[in-house]
């Protein structure tokens, strides 16, 4: 016999940070209606703090982050994977057992390039998914982000859960345009995650104002960006320090 069921971030046994649940009531307040989960979790910040230091090697900061996105996709997966309920047998016995739906595959989108070192360890938590690469390039006068790879599928159903992975969301405009690719290409707002590592209130507010539905994950919310538009204090350029470029 089989039935299926979801869980739900509200069953969790310690809570996340939200910022926002009620509606907005204008559009200045819309960045209220989104959710941003920030895991109070130690070894979120063990991580995030490894990966804050400047003094910190490439292959360290590398896998800081790692493991900071195996971290944050965790948390995801509590409140989007669905589940299938059978029964095993035991060497001792029959027990109930329940397993992710196969028939519910994760599309995880890494934005490059930094968004590799933050979907590293997927496949541990996403058992049944698959990696459609994404690759935005912001130019560093205007700070607008233009595509330079496209490995999107055509066409996701409503149905299709789709994880977007971009450590630093600082202005905002790549991500915008990141989610908007999926919506455009038929998912539902309703499926679709935004896992980064450090985002800041001028992304915020901009996406809460375009995706009032979203729901995303970071390990930090930092207060102010730089005139060069990187997150203060942030990390940094995450791609350069995961990569060992300059
Ligand atoms: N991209 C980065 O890598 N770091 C920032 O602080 C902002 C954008």
């Amino acid at each position: 016999s089989s039935s299926s069921s979801s869980s739900s971030s509200s069953s969790s046994s310690w809570a996340p940070k939200l910022v926002g649940l009620c509606r907005a009531t204008s559009k200045e307040d819309a960045r209220m209606q989104m959710a941003v989960y920030v895991p109070p979790h130690p070894l979120v910040k063990h991580f995030m703090s490894i990966a804050r230091n400047k003094d910190t090697p490439s292959a360290a900061f590398r896998s800081a982050m790692a493991e900071l996105g195996r971290l944050l996709l965790y948390e995801c997966a509590k409140d989007l994977l669905q589940t299938v309920d059978f029964e095993v047998e035991t060497p001792c016995g029959v027990a109930e057992a329940t397993f992710v739906d196969p028939s519910k595959p994760v599309t995880v989108v890494p934005v490059l390039r930094a968004g590799l070192v933050l979907v590293e360890q997927a496949h541990l938590v996403f058992p049944i998914s698959r990696t459609c690469h994404l690759g935005y390039v912001r130019d560093e006068e205007t700070l607008e982000a233009s595509m330079y790879l496209d490995r999107l599928p055509k066409q996701f159903t409503s149905d299709d859960l789709v994880v977007i992975a971009d450590p630093m969301v600082a202005t905002g405009g790549t991500a915008i345009n990141v989610v908007r690719d999926v919506l455009d290409r038929g998912a539902d707002i309703k499926n679709v995650r935004l896992v980064c590592a450090v985002c800041a209130p001028p992304a915020l507010t901009k996406l809460g104002e375009e995706f009032p539905e979203l729901i995303m994950y970071s390990a930090m919310i930092d207060p102010e960006l730089n005139d060069k538009g990187y997150i203060v204090p942030g990390l940094g350029d995450a791609g350069d320090r995961a990569y060992g470029t300059e």
